[in-house]
């Protein structure tokens, strides 16, 4: 947890390994074995956290990329060489991608609000630039809507236990001088009721093909109080924590996290505050079904559904022919 949200764990474990083989002064191996360590190496990193799928889909490009190399070069240096470069270039992707994100997203939510000069949203747990390599996905948009003169108001939740939202968010917002207001997570559907938001954007951890996706703990029950109130709800996600292999969120495998976040203060870094024999369930993300969700905002467009489906293969295959924004 040093190192979370998705884009930036997946950039992190890129990086952190580029240092290692740049710093390589006498590999003693062939070019297949200079690929077969970096194989290796990233298939240990995958491992760290399940739900994600950026990770294991950067790993699995960086994978292909040397083992390309390795077959036609004798030399262990140009494995490593096209490993550094190509992460470097993951690096600037995801800004780009989260920069269109954020601009797709704003364009839409503008033309669907339109009727008042300016409206709120509410987001959850953390999807910034301390998630990513910058600017951010939830929050890219809500930075964007901010640029564009349109952001009444962003509301952030707290995201118990570990509080990525009062520790990360709050924070992002206060830096940015974006109007922000901090709310508990059980607040959520009183604000809702007393109509202070117009819709709800939150990231990704993983998209399935039918659009049920993953995401931090307490998604799931934001969704059901929107849908209640009928406001819409948004998920602001890249094309990369979009899943095709799987149908349908229930095949999403969902991190479960130490007892002790719940049981001791300030997401278990703190004293004991709950009483000493309790079992605790920690999920870290649950599963919202996609017929919750309106909108699935990317950086090649924005997914809606049709004929109240989305068809997300589609989108991606049209979308792969098609420049960022
Ligand atoms: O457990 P975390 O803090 O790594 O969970 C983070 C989130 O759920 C995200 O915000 C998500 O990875 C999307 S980041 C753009």
């Amino acid at each position: 947890m040093v190192v979370r949200g998705v884009p930036a764990i997946a950039i992190a474990a890129a990086f952190s390994l580029a240092v290692e083989v740049a710093n390589f002064k006498d590999f003693n191996g062939t070019s297949e074995e200079a690929a077969s360590f970096i194989e290796l190496k990233l298939e240990y990193l995958v491992s760290s956290r399940p739900t994600a799928v950026n990770l294991s889909d950067a790993a699995k490009k960086l994978i292909e990329i040397t083992s390309n190399v390795a077959s036609t070069s004798t030399m262990p240096e140009s494995v490593f060489q096209a490993y550094i470069e190509a992460a470097e270039i993951m690096l600037d992707d995801d800004v780009a991608s989260n920069k269109a994100i954020g601009s797709y997203g704003s364009r839409f939510l503008w033309d669907q609000q339109k009727i008042v000069p300016r409206f709120s949203v509410l987001t959850h747990c953390n999807t910034g630039s301390l998630a990513t390599a910058g600017y951010g996905t939830a929050l890219g948009v809500i930075r964007a809507l901010h640029a564009e003169g349109v952001l009444e108001r962003a509301y952030c939740t707290e995201t118990r236990p570990f509080n990525q939202g009062s520790r990360l968010t709050a924070f992002e917002l206060v830096h940015d001088k974006i109007p922000a207001t901090l709310i508990a997570d059980s607040a959520a559907a009183a604000l809702m009721k007393e109509s202070r938001v117009s819709a709800v954007i939150v990231g990704a951890d993983r998209v399935a093909a039918n659009g049920d996706t993953a995401y931090k703990i307490g998604t799931y029950s934001l969704a059901l109080c929107a849908m209640h109130h009928h406001i819409p709800f948004y998920v602001a996600a890249p094309l990369t924590s979009i899943d095709l292999y799987l149908s349908s969120g229930e095949e999403i495998v969902i991190e479960e996290r130490s007892a002790k976040e719940l049981l001791h203060s300030q997401g278990g870094l703190g004293e004991q505050v709950a009483a000493s024999g309790i079992l605790v369930w920690n999920p870290a993300f649950d599963v919202t079904p996609a017929y919750l969700i309106t909108g699935i905002i990317t950086e090649k467009g924005v997914i809606t559904k049709n004929n109240d489906a989305f068809n997300i293969k589609d989108f991606v295959e049209k979308a792969a022919g098609k420049s960022t924004a």
